[in-house]
C-alpha cells in the first residue's frame, strides 16, 4: 500500500480525496492545511488516518510515500523541493511553480531524488485526450502543425490566491492557460518553443460587481483584491516550425463562455474540446467522424482518476511518470515566456 498525504485540502482536493480512496493500492494516510478545521473536515469525509496543519511533519513522518500538493502556487516549489529531498513521491498541481527560476529547482530536486515528481496536467488524462493521442501516435492525422486553443470565462475569475498575483504568479494564463496550451503542446509531440508572441489586459478587474458565472471558486473565495490579468493572448512558434495560438480570460465582454482546443494536421484535423472529433478525408470527400466513446468532452472524475492512478502506478513501479517535472518547465517556458513578451511589447526568443 502507498501510503498518501494531501497537502492543501481546499476545492480541488476533493478530485484527488475521492481518486485516491478509488485506488486500492493507495491508504489515504493523512491530510494536511493550515486550516485545521478544514483538515480535519476533510479527514472525517474521507476517513484519513492522520491530520497534519504543519507540512514540516508531514516531510518528517517516515511512514509517508507520497503527497498531492494542492496549496495556491506560491508554495509549490518550497514544498515539491522539501518532499522530494525528504524521499517523498510528489504529485504537484499546474501549474508547477510561479517561474521558471522555481521551475528548473523543483527539476534538480527531483533529478537529485529516487523519486517521481508528477505534474498535474490532468487533461492528459481524459479519455477524450487519450482516444486522440491514439490516433496521432499512429500519424493518422499526419504531422500537427497549427493548433488553436481558447478558455474564455466572461465572469470567472476564482478570487482569493487565484487573485492575488504574489501568490498565484498570474491570473488566467497561469491557471486556464497551462492546461490548454500544455494539451496542444503533449498532442503536437511536445515540439521546442522557439518564439513567444503575447499580450495580457487587465482592464476588467474581478467584476466582482456582477453575478459570478462561473462554478469554480478558491475555498477562501474574496473579491476584494485582484492583481492580475483578465485576459491573455499568445502566438507560440516552435522550432519545427508548428504554431499555437491561444487566448485565456477570467474577464471578457464576450457572447458566451468558450472551451476550444483544435489542432490540424497534414492528412487530418482534430477538435479535442468542447467534444472530441477527428476531421479526415476519403474518396475526395470531408469526414467528420465522431467516435462512440464515453466522455467525448473532458470529464473531470474521470480524468482525475486515470491521472491519480498513472501516479500511483508510477510510484510503485518506479516511472516513469506520464506528466514528468521536464514537462513541467517547459510549460513554465512558455507561460514566463507570455507575460515577459507582453511586458517588453517584444516576441520572446528561447
Ligand atoms: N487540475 C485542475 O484542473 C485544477 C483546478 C483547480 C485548481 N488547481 C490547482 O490546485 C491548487 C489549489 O487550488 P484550489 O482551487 O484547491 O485552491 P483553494 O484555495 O481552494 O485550496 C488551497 C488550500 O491550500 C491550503 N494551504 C495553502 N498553503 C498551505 C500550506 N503551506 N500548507 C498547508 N495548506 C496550505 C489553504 O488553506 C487551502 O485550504 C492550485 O495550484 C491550482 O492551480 C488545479
Amino acid at each position: 500500500m502507498l501510503n498518501v498525504v494531501v497537502i492543501g485540502v481546499g476545492t480541488i482536493s476533493e478530485m484527488h480525496l475521492k481518486s485516491y480512496v478509488n485506488n486500492r493500492n493507495v491508504q489515504l494516510y493523512g491530510v494536511c492545511d493550515v486550516n485545521e478545521a478544514r483538515a480535519k473536515e476533510k479527514a472525517t469525509t474521507y476517513n484519513a488516518l492522520n491530520v497534519y496543519t504543519s507540512t514540516k511533519d508531514v516531510f518528517a513522518d517516515p511512514n509517508v510515500d507520497a503527497v498531492s500538493i494542492c496549496t495556491w502556487n506560491q508554495t509549490h516549489a518550497h514544498l515539491s523541493i522539501a518532499a522530494l529531498e525528504a524521499g517523498k513521491h510528489v504529485l504537484v498541481e499546474k501549474p508547477i511553480a510561479m517561474t521558471v527560476e522555481e521551475a528548473e529547482r523543483i527539476q534538480r530536486a527531483a533529478e537529485k531524488s529516487e523519486a517521481i515528481l508528477q505534474v498535474g496536467y490532468v487533461r492528459r488524462f481524459g479519455t477524450n485526450t487519450e482516444v486522440l493521442k491514439s490516433f496521432v501516435d499512429q500519424g493518422r492525422l499526419g504531422d500537427l502543425y497549427y493548433a488553436k486553443a481558447s478558455c474564455l470565462r466572461r465572469i470567472g475569475n476564482p478570487g482569493g490566491w487565484f487573485a492575488d498575483k504574489e501568490r498565484s504568479g498570474g491570473g488566467p494564463l497561469i491557471d486556464l492557460g497551462v492546461h490548454v496550451i500544455d494539451i496542444c503542446w503533449y498532442l503536437m509531440g511536445r515540439p521546442k518553443v522557439k518564439v513567444i508572441t503575447g499580450h495580457v489586459y487587465d482592464y476588467l478587474g474581478n467584476r466582482g460587481n456582477i453575478e459570478h458565472l462561473s462554478f469554480y471558486k478558491a475555498a477562501d473565495y474574496d473579491q476584494s483584491k485582484n492583481t492580475v490579468e483578465d485576459l491573455a493572448n499568445a502566438l507560440i512558434t516552435f522550432e519545427n516550425g508548428a504554431s499555437l495560438m491561444v487566448d485565456v480570460s477570467y474577464s471578457l465582454h464576450a457572447k458566451n463562455d468558450e472551451l476550444a482546443v483544435k489542432l490540424f494536421g497534414t492528412k487530418g484535423g482534430a477538435e479535442l474540446e468542447p467534444e472530441l472529433l477527428m476531421v479526415t478525408e476519403e474518396n475526395n470527400t470531408i469526414l467528420n467522424v465522431e467516435p462512440q466513446i464515453n466522455h467525448r468532452s473532458f470529464d473531470f472524475t474521470n480524468a482525475f482518476q486515470n491521472q491519480i492512478n498513472a501516479f500511483v502506478d508510477a510510484c510503485i513501479t518506479g516511472g516513469p511518470s506520464p506528466a514528468p517535472v521536464e514537462d513541467g518547465v517547459e510549460l513554465m517556458k512558455i507561460l514566463e515566456g507570455v507575460y515577459t513578451a507582453s511586458l517588453q511589447k517584444y516576441p520572446v526568443q528561447l
